[in-house]
């Protein structure tokens, strides 16, 4: 069984006939041995695989050490001991945490150096553009001023990209339970601001809580599609191929977040074929939250083969103590891809972005000389 490991692995694909060892930092060896052929050695560093990541919340980007910190900035004690903060039950428990972190985050400044440290971190991992999520609801003093919560990460987001650090673009999210009404006065608010920074709209939340919502919701996606906006959903993590169907059908979403369980239904998998809509897949997320027990179980390998279009993500990176280039060097050791397979994924991820013509063209360049 492979969970993601964080230092050494060994495993062997007797189809490939290849050796396949992995260090901590993401970065793999693979051993080839063609029946005749001597051993060959070939390294891959997923650190400067050109990259983009199109399903990352930045609720889920505050290490144990900021969180402690705004704690004890905003005077408020902290909900379990330090060392035992990251450790959830379940999607449930891990949503009611986020509420906690991001109603730390009570002044502009405080908004800013988040989203500043949110490029920091993919400077780190080698991601060249990000698409992230934000749903204000868990932000608790930014509930009646959306503007000035866009405000306040867009000053970081800018800083950083004067900086140097990588482009980011912003899906502002809905929470599944929110209401009709209040989905539409979120979306009619981002028609006001017509912020630059803001690419799509999203929802995100727990669909097993809130049961089936596209009907609910599928007048604000419309509404947002008709103001220019990108359309993304999450679906089919804590809900089955319903959600997924939901989300293409009744909410027209251009990419969908995980959307790992349409592997259970085949005719879903061909109009997602069909239509090319990607998936924004986060295989450590699905282990730690419990949907799958390892890699060998989980379906992402066989949609990209089934010719689903699949990227490879973090999802809450932060609190769910992974990044980008661990991620790859995790499926590429279970599943045995080689240098063409992680390269195509990493193009889904490129392609699948909300990045403008320039940076995909940028990143693309840069891939086809990795
Ligand atoms: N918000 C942050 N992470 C999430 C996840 N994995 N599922 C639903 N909503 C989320
Ligand atoms: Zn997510």
């Amino acid at each position: 069984m492979s969970r993601l490991p964080k230092r050494c692995v060994f495993s062997h694909d007797a189809c490939a006939n290849q050796f396949l060892f992995m260090l901590s930092g993401g970065e793999i060896f693979f051993f080839l041995r063609a029946a005749t052929v001597s051993e060959t050695r070939v390294s891959l560093n997923f650190r400067t695989l050109p990259k983009a990541e199109v399903h990352i919340h930045l609720e889920g980007c505050f290490d144990t050490a900021t969180i402690v910190h705004l704690a004890a900035e905003n005077n408020v004690p902290l909900p379990r001991p330090e060392a035992e903060l990251l450790t959830f039950e379940g999607l449930s428990d891990f949503l009611n945490f986020l509420d906690f972190i991001c109603g730390l985050c009570r002044t502009r400044d405080q908004l800013a150096k988040a989203a500043y440290a949110f490029c920091e971190r993919l400077r780190d991992a080698g991601t060249g553009y990000a698409d992230v999520i934000v749903n204000p609801t868990h932000w608790h003093s930014w509930r009646d001023n959306l503007g000035g919560m866009i405000d306040g990460l867009d000053a970081g987001f800018a800083a950083a990209e004067q900086d140097g650090l990588p482009p980011v673009g912003l899906c502002v999210s809905l929470l599944r339970q929110q209401s009709a009404q209040q989905a539409i006065e979120v979306v009619e608010e981002l028609g006001r601001l017509r912020h630059p920074r803001i690419v799509a709209l999203s929802v995100d939340g727990n669909e097993a809580a809130a049961g089936r919502t596209g009907q609910k919701f599928a007048d604000a996606f419309r509404l947002a599609g008709k103001i220019g906006l990108k359309r993304t959903a999450h679906a089919g993590e804590s809900s089955g191929p319903d959600g997924v169907r939901d989300a293409i059908f009744l909410l027209e979403a251009d990419r969908i977040d995980h959307g790992v369980r349409a592997i259970e239904d085949a005719e879903l998998m061909t109009i997602l074929v069909d239509r090319q809509i990607a998936l924004g897949v986060c295989p450590s997320s699905n282990l730690i939250l419990g949907l799958y027990p390892d890699l060998e179980a989980h379906p992402l390998d066989r949609l990209r083969q089934a010719g689903v279009l699949v990227s490879v993500n973090t999802d809450d990176p932060a609190l769910l103590a992974t990044d980008l280039p661990q991620e790859f060097a995790g499926c590429a050791t279970a599943y045995g891809w080689d240098r063409e397979t992680c390269r195509a994924v990493a193009a889904t991820s490129i392609n699948a972005s909300f990045a403008n013509a320039d940076i995909k063209a940028r990143l693309l360049r840069d891939l086809s000389a990795w």
